[in-house]
Formats: structure tokens, C-alpha cells, sequence
């Protein structure tokens, strides 16, 4: 507060050019805080651009780790990998999910071989795999829990052997931060980190992630038994307790703009590293805006970055990370 009435306190002082701006910036956003989602696709030298992302595209594994030097060339630390799984290799039983030599198990090798200072990043759910579309095995219409988490720890535990550097559980299912963790601890993989896709909600926004992975015909119903109800703070906060006391080292918020509210609450409450997902629906909006020329790109998608880091999080998932990046290195 301050004591004194206008025109001691004159707000614009520190305002008046750009060094004082500079010196007053209490947050700052550098590319050591993105993390690149990447969607892959089968074949070489190959990139399917994803209709309803524009500038984003599918890429082979040569592709990826093409992407991954160049990831390291601009300073992003990590980059996490989506794939589009053959439509004849999703079976109801999602054995796909777990075989040692699937799409991402091979593209998190040949990462880790090509570049290793990039963290490989995984997503553990079954929708890729599954004809349904759903993060889990459905039966009878429910999506059962106890069942699915030990497929998860399956596919976490392929992962693992991989190479991944940290695993990204975002199927929802109760349990499976602790069934993941003791299960790497059991396997020598206790380096192994988790990022707990915690406070995950039902959202609208992931349609054109859907699209990408070639789940969005698929999906029968929604996720509304499994993720969280966008109405919900307190029940998000129960969620990243549970997954911290089951061994997540780090945790998400997820969507991100439409949740910052969550992103500040988690930070704060529980002090431990909290990253937010600008999620596909975040960026085609802004990217449709932007490609419209109504509004700034530059401007825009750097002001949406750094409002997650003013929210208190430590990082932040984003398809424009390459962008953002190439945008800080050229303000420098
Ligand atoms: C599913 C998963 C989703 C996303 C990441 N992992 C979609 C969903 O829950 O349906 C969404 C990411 C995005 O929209 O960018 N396991």
C-alpha cells in the first residue's frame, strides 16, 4: 500500500522508458521455460500438417529430431511427444501402448541418441491406442479405473526403458501416479521424473489436439468421469495433493489461459514446480487471430506466454515454443 496520496505515489515514474520498464519487469519469460509438444507420424522425412492447428504438423522421427537440435540450438530444454498411431494398431486392449518398439518408444531413442541434452518428455494415456478414443479401457460404457492404471504402468514402464526423461501421466485415472512411481523404483528407473497432468480439466479446448492424434472420430461420449469439471478450484487443488503424495515431482494445469486462477493457487499453495499447458485449442485461436492479421503475433503470443510465468508457474507446454523462442533470441 502506499501512505501517501497523490501526487507522491506517481505510478508512471517507473513507466517512463524502457530501461526503467526494464528494471521494474518482475517476471521474465526465456525459451528455458518451454517445453515443445510434437505430434508424431510414421514414414520418413515427413510432416502432415494438422488442419485444424495451422503451422503445426505431424512429423516422422527424422523430423523429430531435426526438431529436437533445433530445440537445443534456441534453448528449449524439452520436448514432449504425441503420437498418431496407425488406425489398424488401436485395438480395444491397447497393446500398442506398451510395445517396446511403438512410435514413441522409437522416436524417445532416437532423440536421446541425436540429442541428448533435450528431455524427452512422454504422455501416458491409452487414447492414442484405443478405438474408443478414451484416456482408458471402457466397459459396458464406464471407463474403469483400476484396470487402466495397470496398463498405464505398462506403457509407463516402455517409456522408461526407452529412455524418457520424465513421464506425463494425462489419463486422470486415480492411482497412477503411485502405481507409476513404485513400479519405476521396482525397475532401478527411480530417476525417472513425473510430470502429474494433475489438475486436468474436461475441457473444449483439446478438440484440435484430438484431431491431431486421430482420436476426435473415435471419441465416444466425453471425459467427464474422469477429468475435472471446469467448475471445480478446491477439487483441482485435492487432485495435485493427491499426485505430490504419490510421487509426481512436478505438476500441470491444464488447459492453461482459461485456468490461470488454478496455475496461481497451485503455486502458491503447494511450492512445488507447476507447469501450464497452452493446450491446441489456445493456439488455434490465436494462431487463426493472428494468420487473420487481427492480432499482433509477435506481441500476442509472447504476452500469452509470460502471463503464465506472472501466475507464478515455472514453465509452460506450448506448440508456438520454437516461435517464442526464435521471437526472445531476435528481441536480445
Ligand atoms: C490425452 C491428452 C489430451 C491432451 C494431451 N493429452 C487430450 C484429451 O484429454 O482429450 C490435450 C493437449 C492439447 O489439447 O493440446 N491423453
Amino acid at each position: 500500500m502506499h501512505p501517501a496520496p497523490f501526487p507522491v505515489p506517481r505510478l508512471r515514474r517507473t513507466r517512463r522508458n524502457p530501461a526503467l520498464r526494464a528494471l521494474t519487469r518482475e517476471t521474465r519469460l526465456a525459451p528455458s521455460d518451454l517445453i515443445w509438444p510434437v505430434f508424431l507420424c510414421e514414414g520418413t522425412d515427413c510432416a502432415t500438417p494438422v488442419a485444424s492447428m495451422p503451422g503445426v504438423a505431424r512429423l516422422s522421427i527424422d523430423r523429430v529430431v531435426a526438431a529436437a537440435g533445433e530445440a537445443r540450438d534456441l534453448g528449449i530444454p524439452a520436448l514432449c511427444l504425441f503420437p498418431y498411431t496407425d488406425p489398424a494398431r488401436r485395438t480395444a486392449d491397447c497393446a500398442e501402448a506398451w510395445r517396446p518398439d511403438n512410435l514413441t518408444n522409437r522416436a524417445i531413442r532416437a532423440v536421446k541418441d541425436a540429442v541428448p541434452e533435450i528431455a524427452v518428455m512422454t504422455d501416458v494415456a491409452l487414447d492414442p491406442y484405443n478405438i474408443d478414443g478414451h484416456d482408458g479401457f471402457v466397459r459396458d460404457g464406464v471407463i474403469v479405473n483400476d484396470e487402466t492404471v495397470a496398463a498405464l504402468v505398462k506403457m509407463a514402464l516402455a517409456q522408461a526403458r526407452a529412455g524418457a526423461d520424465i513421464l506425463g501421466p494425462s489419463d486422470m485415472m486415480d492411482g497412477r501416479i503411485g502405481a507409476i512411481r513404485t513400479a519405476l523404483e521396482e525397475e532401478g528407473h527411480g530417476d525417472v521424473a513425473i510430470m502429474s497432468y494433475a489438475a486436468k480439466f474436461a475441457s473444449a479446448y483439446y478438440g484440435p489436439f484430438r484431431d491431431a492424434v486421430g482420436a476426435a472420430g473415435r471419441l465416444t461420449g466425453d471425459k467427464a468421469t474422469y477429468q475435472i469439471d471446469p467448475g471445480n478450484a478446491e477439487e483441482a487443488l485435492r487432485c495435485v495433493a493427491r499426485d505430490l503424495s504419490e510421487g509426481a515431482d512436478m505438476v500441470m494445469v491444464k488447459p492453461g489461459q482459461p485456468y490461470l486462477d488454478i496455475c496461481a493457487r497451485v503455486r502458491d499453495r503447494f511450492e512445488v514446480p507447476t507447469f501450464a499447458y497452452q493446450v491446441s485449442g489456445e493456439y488455434a485461436m490465436l494462431r487463426g487471430a493472428i494468420d487473420q492479421g487481427w492480432l499482433d503475433g509477435e506481441r500476442v503470443i509472447l504476452e500469452s506466454l509470460a502471463a503464465f510465468k506472472r501466475a507464478g508457474c515455472d514453465g509452460v507446454l506450448t506448440y508456438f515454443a520454437p516461435d517464442a523462442a526464435r521471437m526472445m533470441a531476435a528481441a536480445r
